[in-house]
């Protein structure tokens, strides 16, 4: 397993390319069962999520070829196999985004219940439940997914919680189901939106992008498209939140504001001032980065996937501030460890009090999950000396060769293979 050695304390400066977003192109190479045209994906992320979904999508029997650095010709004109098995799903609870597109375009389907995994139980029955309601027969035997429909059935369908991973799975199914459905309480994730704009192109009939209430036509069948992954607004967080702990000024190359709303928001009220640019977004150098207080939302709430790295800035805050993580059950993994690099942080619950200190320390640190190993990046770019992070793994899931991307912006970063 690798680590990372950071010396803090470098401040960054320069450009970074924003990549697309893990978290619309595991769905959109899914989307691409729905079809036995080649769809193209521009702008996909070189990670080891997207590597793991395209060997699911092959063992299914889809054709796939890198056409470029980042851009994918996928063709589903020859699906042989409809089990999704344990030894991948386990790996990644995305597969399961494969059931909705399998249940409709071929009408069966047989998915490894995805396990939990480190931040919380995340059960799929919202997804499960919708998919009944379009007339499909659903089954666990073993721990998999047994799902069979004739033909699915448009259905009126209220989310009783909002769930991007639901929402994306009864979308895609509803594209191919008889008559209409019209989903209530969906998710409104800007990945969501990429995945419709995508769908439309393919021939899906869908009205309501971007708002919480999506009016799908089921349409006979879906033809192949050309589409470019949505720029990624985690990422851009995540590199703001850099900039802004080690007192930077850089550029974040095809950020879009638009996604970043309460995100960009809750920066301007800690003092980070990020500007539109001709080609994305500038952080300006803070002055003083001032504590605020997050409750993690849906869309366009402040994202739980922001949490974590922007706790690892209020460490160093003036002042003390309070994180509400209302999406999982267990996302403050990243505590114990930035208490390590000294920061002052309680919990109780999914409540984290933090109160800031004056600087962080360098120190051994593992990271745990994605956004949390991201989180201990941040940290340890502004924590004096040197900071090893372990089980850099978590990172490779969902940040695009991260190491050379900060040494790029002059941080002090290295890789090594323990
Ligand atoms: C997606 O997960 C993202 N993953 C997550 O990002 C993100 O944190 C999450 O959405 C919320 O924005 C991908 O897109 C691959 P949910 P998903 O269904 O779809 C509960 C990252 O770091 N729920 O919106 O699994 C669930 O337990 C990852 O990139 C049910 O109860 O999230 C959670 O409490 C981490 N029943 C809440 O809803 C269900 O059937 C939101 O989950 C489904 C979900």
């Amino acid at each position: 397993m690798d680590s990372l050695i950071i010396h803090g304390g470098q401040p960054l400066r320069g450009q970074v390319k924003i990549s697309g977003a893990k978290n619309s192109a595991l769905k959109l190479m899914c989307a691409s069962l729905l079809t036995a045209e080649p769809l193209t994906l521009h702008n996909v992320p070189q990670l080891a999520d997207i590597t793991t979904m395209a060997s699911l999508l092959k063992q299914h029997g889809m054709e796939i070829s890198e056409s470029g650095e980042n851009s994918f010709k996928l063709r589903s004109n020859n699906i042989t196999n409809f089990t999704a098995p344990y030894e991948l799903v386990k790996q990644m609870r995305a597969s399961i985004i494969v059931l909705g597109p399998l249940l409709a375009r071929f009408g069966e389907a047989k998915i490894s219940l995805p396990g939990g995994c480190a931040i919380g139980t995340r059960p799929v029955d919202l997804h499960l439940s919708s998919l009944k309601k379009m007339g499909a027969e659903i089954d666990i035997i073993d721990g998999y997914v047994v799902a069979k429909a004739q033909r699915l059935k448009g259905a009126e369908i209220y989310f009783e919680k909002v769930s991007v991973g639901a929402t994306e799975n009864t979308l895609m199914a509803a594209t191919l189901a008889q008559g209409e459905t019209v989903l209530h309480n969906a998710a409104q994730e800007p990945e969501i939106s990429d995945l419709v704009e995508c769908l439309i192109k393919m021939g899906a009939k869908i009205d309501g992008i971007g708002t919480n209430r999506l009016t799908i036509q089921g349409v006979e069948k879906l033809h192949g498209a050309e589409h470019e992954v949505v720029a990624d607004r985690i990422e851009t967080g995540s590199f703001i939140a850099a900039a802004a702990i080690t007192g930077s000024e850089i550029e974040l190359l095809g950020a879009r504001a638009e996604h970043l709303g309460a995100v960009l928001h809750k920066f301007e009220e800690a003092g980070v001032h990020v500007e539109k640019t001709a080609n994305g977004l500038r952080v300006k150098k803070p002055r003083e980065i001032k504590a605020v207080d997050i409750t993690t939302e849906p869309y366009p709430g402040f994202p739980t996937d922001m949490q974590a790295q922007f706790m690892a800035l209020m460490t160093v805050a003036s002042g003390a501030s309070t994180f509400q993580e209302t999406i999982f059950e267990n996302r403050f993994m990243h505590v114990p460890e930035l208490v390590r690099m000294g920061a002052k942080i309680k919990t109780s619950g999914n409540t984290a009090i933090v109160t800031g200190v004056p600087g962080l320390r360098g120190a051994e640190v593992m990271a745990t999950d994605l956004r949390a190993s991201f989180s201990l990046v941040i940290a340890a770019l502004a924590a004096e000396g040197e900071t090893r992070i372990s089980r850099v793994y978590h990172i490779d899931r969902g940040y695009e060769k991260i190491a050379r991307r900060l040494q790029g912006l002059g941080a002090d970063i290295t890789r090594i293979k323990e």
